[in-house]
């Protein structure tokens, strides 16, 4: 399947990499380097809602996220490349030997040390600046990029939700203290489900916790 991108020429779509709730991501034949998302066309009743009503740019708003991002976080994030109403087009995280790097879903568990200091770092830097980005921790959101054989690093993948709207309405995450509340619900439970080595985190961790430096 073929795709015009506004300005920047035609994309022909080639494997399906993966899905999510929104999107399906695939690689494309001009460039190895990136990938393309496209909002699904099965998409559930709830996730249609929320992009009629309250998100209809939703890709838009991850592109203006990836340039507002303060410079030492930065590098944690895929960079989104281009935008449009249905697309998005973004890079695709490689490891040292050439391979595409896989999420934290598709490792199950992870026990590299260096991976799980880095997510913190990254948690503690976003705390810092109090950027709750909800989901970027989940599974599927997060990739384990191994930049040589023993250092591996986060990449956010997934990046879009942040804020009250997501459907059902979540009025309570127009506060502070909610968002931070759940921010660090989904890191706990990650670190639960894939860490393999939790004595790296004082557990539950929160904010108080997360900037304490991990020997
Ligand atoms: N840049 C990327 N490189 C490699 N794989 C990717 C990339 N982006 C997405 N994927 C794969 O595609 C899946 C779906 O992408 P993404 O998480 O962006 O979709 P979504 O529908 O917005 O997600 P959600 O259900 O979390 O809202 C990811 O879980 C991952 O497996
Ligand atoms: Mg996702």
């Amino acid at each position: 399947m073929q795709l015009k991108l506004k300005k920047r020429g035609t994309i022909t779509l080639d494997k399906k990499i993966s899905n999510g709730n929104f999107r399906d991501c695939y690689s494309i034949k001009e460039d190895s380097q990136i990938c393309i998302k496209k909002i699904k066309s099965n998409i559930g009743f709830k996730q249609k809602l929320q992009l009629k009503l309250l998100r209809p740019q939703i890709n838009h708003e991850e592109l203006n996220l990836y340039n507002s991002l303060p410079n030492d976080i930065k590098h944690y994030f895929n960079p989104v490349i281009h935008a449009e109403k249905n697309i998005l087009v973004s890079g695709r995280p490689v490891d040292y030997d050439g391979n595409y790097s896989k999420t934290l879903l598709q490792h199950k568990k992870v026990s590299n040390e260096h991976f799980w200091r880095e997510v913190k770092r990254s948690a503690s830097l976003l705390a810092k600046h109090k950027i709750w980005f909800f989901e970027i921790y989940k599974g599927g959101n997060v990739v384990v990029k191994k930049v040589s054989k023993d250092k591996f690093i986060p990449i956010f993948i997934d990046y879009k939700h942040i804020g009250w709207k997501s459907f059902p309405i979540q009025i309570n995450l127009l506060l502070d203290s909610e968002k931070e509340r759940k921010f660090f619900r989904i890191f706990n439970k990650t670190i639960k489900r894939y860490c393999k080595a939790p004595h790296l985190f004082d557990l539950p961790v929160n904010s108080k916790n997360i900037h304490q430096i991990v020997i």
